[in-house]
């Protein structure tokens, strides 16, 4: 069975503790972050973070997210390239600790199963204060990947984690809910021309584009498709963004419009709403049998990003035939929402 471990927030030594002890006998743990829950293991062992791919049934081409204490520690796994450090530093500077991810060529230090065999590692540091002295207790760097089976929702919570991996890891420690709800933001940096530095978003989140853009000039990844057009998870410059993920176990369409719903007969339907109300909104359309809203009334972006994937795990438990979504606008975080629901949309 699976122990809960609560990060009691005026002493929350215990729980740092028990998870370092853990983490130092080659153990997997799931630990709280800023964004979504970690399946955390020592990232230079092998055979602990083999334990990780086990327990969430990850394929082996999905690399891992490193966790460092400090910034400096990022030395211990990556290399941060001379021609694009000063642009990096600052990146940093700014957003660390924080939801923000770097992919960095890779140290020797770092086991190829944490890279999936890629030369390069993706690196970020919490801000979560329970993440960050697990972090500095450990003293090693973490490996943790969010903390649901393969291609699942993201946790936001520990009994979100308790409800995705109860029986299969040893513990969880409990820090209350995520403050972000997203997963981090990943990053590349590469020299681009007019000495101006280019910032590939390679997945969106709660550090926004907008954010960024007055640290280099930010482009998108090319997305690498097969003769059918679809996108080879394996191939694609940030090997997990798969077509398909963040999936309900229960049917899920994202409609980009109010046209693209149509009722079967028969069927029951649940709705997720961004606001709540029927002006704007999907609400009018039909007699829905159960409703999540993400941001009541207010329809405020950040909200809705905070409550997004905890929406979605409610319907996903209501029993209804098909949960359908409304679309939000594609501004500041509301774009890493979208990208979200359209990955959890059936194709
Ligand atoms: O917010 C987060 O980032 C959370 C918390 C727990 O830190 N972690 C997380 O991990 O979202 P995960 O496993 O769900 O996402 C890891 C993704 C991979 O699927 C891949 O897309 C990208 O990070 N990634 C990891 N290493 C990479 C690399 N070397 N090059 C490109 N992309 C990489
Ligand atoms: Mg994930």
């Amino acid at each position: 069975t699976t122990k809960i471990i609560e990060a009691d927030p005026e002493d929350p030594q215990i729980a740092i503790n028990a998870a370092a002890e853990l983490l130092a006998a080659g153990e997997i743990v799931a630990l709280p972050t800023e964004t979504v829950y970690g399946l955390a293991a020592n990232a230079l062992d092998e055979n602990a973070v083999a334990k990780i791919f086990e327990a969430k049934d990850r394929p082996s081409y999905d690399p891992l997210i490193v966790h460092v204490a400090k910034p400096e520690d990022v030395h211990l796994v990556a290399e941060i390239p001379a021609e694009v450090e000063e642009t990096i530093n600052k990146l940093m500077a700014e957003f660390w600790p924080g939801a923000l991810t770097f992919v960095l060529p890779k140290k020797d230090s770092v086991p190829d199963s944490v890279t999936a065999g890629l030369p390069t590692v993706a690196v970020r540091m919490s801000a979560h204060p329970v993440m960050r002295a697990i972090c500095k207790k450990f003293g090693k760097p973490i490996a943790a990947p969010s903390a649901n089976l393969f291609g699942r929702i993201s946790p936001t919570s520990a009994q979100a984690v308790l409800k995705e991996l109860g029986g299969r890891i040893p513990a969880i420690i409990d820090g209350g809910a995520c403050l972000n709800g997203l997963e981090s933001t990943i990053v590349k940096v590469q020299p681009g021309k007019k000495s101006k530095d280019e910032i590939v978003l390679l997945r969106s989140g709660p550090v926004t584009r907008e954010m960024m853009l007055p640290f280099g000039k930010m482009v998108k990844p090319k997305v690498k498709r097969d003769a059918e057009g679809k996108a080879d998870a394996k191939a694609q410059e940030s090997p997990g963004m798969l077509d398909s993920h963040y999936s309900p176990v229960t049917p899920f369409k994202l409609l980009e419009k109010p046209e693209d719903f149509v009722a079967e007969e028969g069927k029951v339907y649940a709705l997720l709403s961004h606001r709540g109300t029927s002006k704007a909104g999907y609400l009018h359309l039909h007699d829905w049998d159960t409703v999540e809203i993400l941001s009541p009334g207010k329809g405020k972006l950040s909200e809705a990003a905070v409550r997004l994937f905890y929406c979605m795990r409610k319907l996903d438990e209501a029993g209804v035939d098909m949960i359908v979504a409304e679309p939000l606008s594609e501004v500041g975080i509301g774009v890493a929402i979208m990208d979200r629901l359209r990955r959890a949309s059936e194709k």
